[in-house]
C-alpha cells in the first residue's frame, strides 16, 4: 500500500477555564480552541507483518505505547477490530514538545485520520474522535480541529464560527511546566478571575478579531510558580509592545502567543521574540 503524509496542526487556547475537580480525578474544563498552521508531519505506511514501528526526528521521544501516535494506532485496531498488519509511522516533530500546544494529541489524531484513510474504514470524524478519547483528553478536539469549544474532560467538542484569519507568533520560554502539578496548584486555590467564554463566543460569531484578542485568557497563568509567571508576563508584554492585538499562554504552557492582523507586524514581533527565546514560530490560524 502507498504511504500517506498527514499534517498534525498545533492548537492554541483562546480561552482556558477550569470549573472544578471531578470524582474521576480529572477536571471539568471549558476551553475555546484554535488550530494553527504550525504542524508535525507524519508518514504512515502499511506493510505485511504485525505491530507498530514508530520513528522520530527527536531522539528523546518514547517510541512505544507511551507515545500518543503509537497509542492511537493501537486504540484504532482495538476499536475497529481491523488488523492492519505492520504500521510504520515516521514522525517529524515541528511543534515544540510539552509546550501547551497539544503536539502529541495532534499526532494521535493524525494517526487516526490516516488509518481511516489508508484502510478505507469510512469512520466519521465523530467516530474517530470517540476513539481518540481513549488516548487523551485533547485528542477528540485535534481530530475535529478548527475553532471549537471543548468541555467535560476536554473531549466534548462543539464547533464554533471560525476565527477570522490572522497571524500568530508563538514563543516557548526555556522552562517546562508539569501539567498534573499545575492542576494540583489550581485545586488549592479559589480563583476569582475566569475567562469570558460567552463573550469570546459572541466575538467569534460577529467575526470581531479585536474582541477575540481582548478576551484571550488562560486560568493557568495565575497558578504558575512566581518566576515562571514573570517570564510568561514578560513575553506577553513583548508581543503586545510589538503590535499584538492580544496575547496569552496556551494550555498548561509555557508557550505564549500573540494574535496579529498584519503579517509584517507579526514578522517583526517574531524577530523581536527571538532575542528573548530560542523557539519562536510564525503561523496562520486555520
Ligand atoms: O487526558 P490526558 O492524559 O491528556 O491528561 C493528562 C493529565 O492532565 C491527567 O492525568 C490529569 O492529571 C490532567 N487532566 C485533568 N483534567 C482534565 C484533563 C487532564 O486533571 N480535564
Amino acid at each position: 500500500m502507498e504511504p500517506i503524509k498527514i499534517a498534525a496542526p498545533a492548537k492554541l487556547n483562546l480561552t482556558l477555564d477550569v470549573l472544578g475537580k471531578r470524582e474521576d480525578g480529572y477536571h471539568e474544563m471549558k476551553m475555546v480552541m484554535q488550530s494553527v498552521s504550525l504542524a508535525d508531519e507524519l508518514t504512515l505506511e502499511i506493510q505485511p507483518g504485525e505491530g507498530v514501528a514508530l520513528s522520530s526526528n527527536l531522539g528523546f521521544l518514547p517510541l512505544d505505547g507511551r507515545n500518543l501516535a503509537a497509542a492511537a494506532a493501537m486504540q484504532f485496531r482495538e476499536a475497529t477490530g481491523v488488523n492492519y498488519g505492520r504500521l510504520t509511522i515516521c514522525l517529524t516533530k515541528k511543534v515544540p514538545v510539552c509546550a501547551g500546544m497539544a503536539g502529541g494529541s495532534s499526532d494521535a489524531a493524525a494517526v487516526l485520520r490516516g488509518l481511516n484513510q489508508l484502510l478505507g474504514t469510512g469512520l466519521s470524524p465523530q467516530e474517530l474522535a470517540k476513539i481518540g478519547e481513549r488516548v487523551g483528553s485533547d485528542v477528540p478536539y485535534c481530530v475535529l480541529g478548527g475553532t471549537a469549544l471543548a468541555q467535560g474532560r476536554g473531549e466534548q467538542v462543539t464547533p464554533l464560527p471560525a476565527l477570522p484569519g490572522c497571524w500568530t507568533v508563538l514563543a516557548k520560554p526555556e522552562f517546562s511546566v508539569s501539567t498534573p502539578e499545575l492542576f494540583a496548584r489550581l485545586d488549592g486555590q479559589r480563583l476569582r478571575c475566569h475567562p469570558d467564554t460567552a463573550g469570546m463566543i459572541a466575538a467569534l460569531e460577529t467575526k470581531d478579531l479585536q474582541g477575540v484578542a481582548r478576551r484571550l485568557f488562560n486560568i493557568f497563568e495565575q497558578v504558575l510558580p512566581e518566576r515562571k509567571r514573570g517570564k510568561v508576563e514578560e513575553l506577553k508584554q513583548l508581543l503586545l509592545h510589538c503590535g499584538a492585538l492580544g496575547a496569552s499562554m496556551s494550555g498548561t504552557g509555557p508557550t505564549v502567543f500573540g494574535l496579529f492582523d498584519d503579517e509584517g507586524t507579526a514578522q517583526a514581533a517574531e524577530a523581536e521574540a527571538k532575542t528573548f527565546c530560542r523557539e519562536v514560530f510564525l503561523a496562520r490560524t486555520l
